[in-house]
């Protein structure tokens, strides 16, 4: 039976940020929280009417909350009278899966339980976000009606029926909504069996080839050992801490150098494997490492344009590529060597959709460890790491050598970004409004003996759909063209972030190995200068360097 609940307590709608709504546990905890989202996202969605005939897809990366939160879900899309829900096993289902099942399924949309990287556990943070039919993250248009539709709810219905056993494949059946377990693997895995040499793979790891894979104890474990262990025939063992676990054994799910501290160790040690990986929380963020080698993300999406060709799945070459304004511009010397566009975005993965849709781009990414194709509409960890294998398996180069070889030909691009963490909103927005006020007479100026060329207040306008998006980050571009981003960050849930991005070109490959940050050490002491994060953010040094 249906029933109407009337909310005892005002709904409390918080405004979707790029990423969903994200927040701690203890937040969508509170009564009626979790429902009031999910009942205005179906209102806007589908208005007065059922959703009659329509699937929904529906699963997450398995933290904590993620099981009440799906079955609570579940009995309100059998409210609204959904046609199907397609639901991962166990409630899991990684983000690019999720995309995935979506594309191969046909269906209206997808929820997605996650809060990505960020620490899970009863005190840790949960989120929910929507993708839509082509399997991408719901525009800004779409969350922010959801938002205003939270601020006027105060009723949602559910259904009273008994929990689902989710963790048994199989089709049950509520107030005649039929609802599917099922394997959270088998939709993605064959995406990703049709975009890449298995067989290569194989003779690769048969040859002896060491990969370690750090699932982080998160969603990608079950996608990387049935894949890479179970498929591609790597040893048992490849991929390490595989299960998810719901708090992420108290640890940061985060692939970067800061929080795979053990995967870096293993990978500068002297019994290292020839390849390290790790994907995150949710499964669409990787990193790559070769043995004694930190691949950077921006080298990661140059290296993987280079070569496509050599993977069946872009033999035919790229239409175009995209990155993220603050990620470096070693993709666009490749791009433009190949004469193909390069796209420049705002952060965030909404922002290649329309491109990807519109097949103007086949490859994006960003600096924040996410990399991804025309395949799904989300980043997608375990799509960068076959890609990779892929690539040592047909050039019979290594890590080392494939990014070497772009640093050869096209100059490296060295790359740092720094967060501060923790700050105080009003003093993150304070140093924001201060920068953006210096902007008309940064550019020509000189500061900290650094000449200015040019600083702006990034701006996007979508080449497909011609909305723009403002204040995007600050940049301070030097005559060299290296450069100083300032952005805020909207993924956090506390406090605010301030993120500083610091990009030099260096051509001279006798200078290419010295150390990122002194290497950058000019461009820090125009970051302090311009900003004055000291002062404002009361804090000597970042909280994280990547
Ligand atoms: C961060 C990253 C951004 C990424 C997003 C979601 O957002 O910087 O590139 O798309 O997480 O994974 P931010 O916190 O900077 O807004
Ligand atoms: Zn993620």
């Amino acid at each position: 039976m249906t029933i109407l609940i009337h909310a005892t307590t005002p709904f409390a709608g918080q405004l979707p940020g790029t990423s969903g709504l994200r927040k701690k546990v203890t937040v969508f905890q509170q009564p009626h929280y979790l429902e009031n989202f999910v009942q205005a996202l179906f209102d806007v969605l589908h208005g007065d009417a059922p959703a009659a005939g329509q699937t929904l897809v529906l699963g997450g990366d398995g933290r904590f909350h993620n099981r009440v939160a799906v079955q609570t879900i579940l009995k309100m899309a059998a409210a609204r009278g959904y046609g199907q829900v397609l639901v991962g096993q166990g409630g899991i289902l990684s983000t690019p899966a999720t995309s995935a099942v979506i594309r191969r399924r046909g269906a209206s949309g997808g929820i997605i339980l996650s809060a990505s990287h960020n620490p899970g556990g009863p005190d840790g943070d949960f989120g929910i976000k929507y993708n839509g039919t082509n399997g991408g993250p719901a525009p800004e248009k779409l969350t922010q009606a959801i938002y205003e539709r939270t601020q006027v709810l105060s009723r949602y219905r559910l259904s009273d029926a008994a929990d689902i056993p989710l963790d048994t494949l199989g089709t049950y059946s509520m107030e005649g909504m039929a609802i599917e377990v099922i394997d959270p693997v088998a939709d993605h895995a064959a995406v990703l069996r049709g975009l890449f040499d298995f067989d290569a793979i194989r003779r690769l790891f048969a040859g002896g080839f060491r990969l370690r894979y750090d699932a982080m104890w998160a969603v990608g474990g079950p996608y990387a050992k049935a894949i890479i262990e179970g498929e591609l025939g790597a040893p048992a063992g490849t991929v390490v801490n595989a299960e998810p676990k719901e708090d992420f054994g108290g640890l940061h799910p985060d692939p970067n150098p800061a929080y795979a501290e053990d995967l870096i160790a293993h990978l500068m040690g002297p019994d290292a494997p020839d390849m390290g990986a790790a994907s995150d929380g949710d499964a669409d963020r990787n990193m790559i490492l070769g043995r004694r080698f930190i691949v950077s993300p921006s080298d990661s999406l140059a290296v993987l344009a280079a070569h496509a060709t050599k993977v069946p799945g872009y033999a035919r070459g790229l239409a175009g590529v995209a990155r993220s304004m603050p990620t470096s511009t070693a993709v666009d010397r490749v791009a433009q060597s190949l004469g193909i566009a390069c796209h420049e975005t705002p952060t965030g993965w909404k922002f290649f959709g329309n491109l990807l849709d519109a097949g103007q781009i086949t490859l994006c990414g960003e600096e924040s460890y996410g990399t991804g194709s025309d395949h799904v509409r989300e980043k997608d960890g375990l799509w960068a790491v076959l890609f990779w294998l892929n690539l040592v398996a047909v050039t019979g180069q290594s890590v080392e050598q494939l990014v070497r070889g772009v640093w050869q030909a096209h100059g490296r691009c060295v790359y740092s970004r720094h967060d501060y963490d923790g700050i105080a909103t009003e003093r993150a927005n304070a140093l924001m409004a201060e920068l953006r006020a210096q902007l008309p007479s940064l550019g020509g100026s000189t500061v900290a003996g650094q000449q200015i060329a040019w600083s702006d207040d990034f701006a996007y306008t979508d080449p497909v759909d011609g909305s723009v998006s403002q204040k995007q980050g600050v940049r301070v571009v030097l005559e060299d063209s290296s450069r100083v981003v300032f952005r805020l960050s909207g993924t956090g849930t506390e406090g605010a972030t301030l993120r500083v991005y610091l990009e030099r070109h260096e051509p001279d490959a006798t200078r290419q190995d010295i150390p990122a940050q002194e290497a950058l050490a000019p461009l820090i002491a125009l970051a302090e200068a311009v900003a004055h994060i000291r002062q404002h953010t009361g804090m000597d040094a970042p909280s994280v360097m990547t």
